[in-house]
């Protein structure tokens, strides 16, 4: 089974001071030496705030979006080697605020998570369905579209090298959580699709995780943890968070 890992998504919020002190307030509450692995992404303004931060903690840290590019003429964008100088673990790709608002494809998923790998980065790829997809039962052909894609870009033994989130649109930020049988099933099918490359590849569930929840959904056998939005920007709820990822690996 993969090591745990809870990963705070912050998107787009915070400030200098905010992100000073929701940093201060997790590494006062996640001390020492855990199961579970615990990172958090943040906005590219902060990146060099939070690594100063954070330099002496296990906590880890990355972006939540990169380029597809290595550089040059790509104005406002940011490389996997400029994220990678910063000393980022992690990148986000493929999030379904960036799927709908920014009409990222699944092929431009794909060279993005391709990106990520080659400069050493960790690519955390978000799949999932929407609520009309759910509905017309599609989720698992949507699903698969989506890792396909990425897996003829950069190989289904890359997978060994990534992490793999399901996010249920209808779930994320709407306090709708998908249940862990819901979210089970499409992990195991997650799981499946990863074949034998997968076996280690952290599985993570996000859409409203809070402390009151996570510890149900870590349990299922092919969740290996959350990718956290709302909850991570309170100290207090994502430790509850982390812990419970903790609990799951005794
Ligand atoms: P919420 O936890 O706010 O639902 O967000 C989930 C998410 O999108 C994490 O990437």
């Amino acid at each position: 089974m993969p090591r745990p890992l809870v990963v705070g998504n912050w998107k787009m919020n915070g400030s200098r001071r905010s992100t000073a002190e929701l940093l201060e307030g997790l590494l006062q509450r996640w001390q020492g030496v855990h199961k579970a692995e615990v990172a958090v992404c943040a906005p590219f303004v902060y990146l060099a705030q939070v690594g100063r931060q954070l330099a002496d903690s296990r906590i880890r840290y990355g972006a939540q979006d990169l380029s597809p590019h290595d550089d040059g003429a790509y104005t406002g964008d940011i490389s996997a080697a400029m994220l990678s100088d910063m000393l980022c673990s992690f990148v986000i790709v493929g999030h379904s605020e960036r799927r709908s608002i920014h009409r990222e494809s699944n092929e431009l998923v794909a060279e993005k998570a391709a990106a990520a790998l080659a400069a050493g980065l960790t690519p955390i790829i978000c799949v999932g369905e929407s609520l009309e997809q759910r509905e017309s039962n599609e989720t698992l052909q949507v699903v698969e579209a989506q890792l396909k894609a990425v897996a003829e870009r950069i190989g289904a033994e890359r997978y060994a090298s990534t992490v793999v989130a399901y996010e249920p649109v209808w779930a994320i930020g709407t306090g709708k959580t998908a249940s862990p049988e819901q979210a089970q099933e499409v992990h195991s099918f997650i799981r499946r699709q990863l074949g034998a490359n997968g076996a280690d590849t952290p599985i993570l569930y996000g859409g409203s995780v809070k402390p009151d929840n996570a510890e149900e959904l870590f349990r299922q056998a092919d969740i290996d943890g959350g990718l956290i939005g709302g909850a991570s920007l309170d100290a207090e709820q994502f430790t509850q968070i982390c812990e419970a990822a903790d609990r799951i690996a005794d």
